[in-house]
């Protein structure tokens, strides 16, 4: 697993992410989010958050992507990297729910999001220290 991405992989997968927010059924929070994974097979999936008017059944767009992964490739799918985006300008780091879904299926996985200071790009290990394993 790499430490860090080629630019020009890192650039990639933030437009698509872009890409995926501008599907995002956001109209609650207004607040639109995109996100791409890299498999270890080299594949890209997107997913984008989708809200729901009862408000605990929105499920965001890093889990969105996943689970496109995991339907196309199967339980043995392992994430290299994952992109989130925003429509809004301001920070946007997963939240703690997909830190736990990223690490399940990418405990080397790394995480490019807009922090405060601009773009980092993180190991899933230091955004979620002790990931829950069965
Ligand atoms: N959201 C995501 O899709 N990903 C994140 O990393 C943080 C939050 C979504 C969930 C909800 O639809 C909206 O952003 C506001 O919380």
């Amino acid at each position: 697993m790499p430490t860090t991405l080629a630019s020009e992989q890192q650039e990639k997968m933030l437009s698509s992410a872009r890409a995926a927010f501008k599907n995002a059924h956001a109209p609650y929070s207004n607040f639109r989010v995109g996100a791409t994974i890299l498999t270890e097979r080299g594949n890209l999936y997107s997913g984008c958050n989708v809200e729901n008017a009862s408000y605990g059944l929105t499920i965001c767009a890093e889990r969105n992507a996943i689970f496109a992964a995991v339907a196309a490739e199967g339980t043995d799918m392992r994430i290299v990297a994952v992109a989130v985006a925003t429509e809004k300008d301001g920070p946007c780091a997963p939240c703690g729910a997909c830190r736990q879904v990223i690490f399940e299926f990418g405990p080397d996985a790394l995480v490019m999001f807009k922090g405060q200071s601009g773009t980092e790009q993180m190991a899933i290990t230091k955004l979620l220290p002790e990931g829950f394993r069965l």
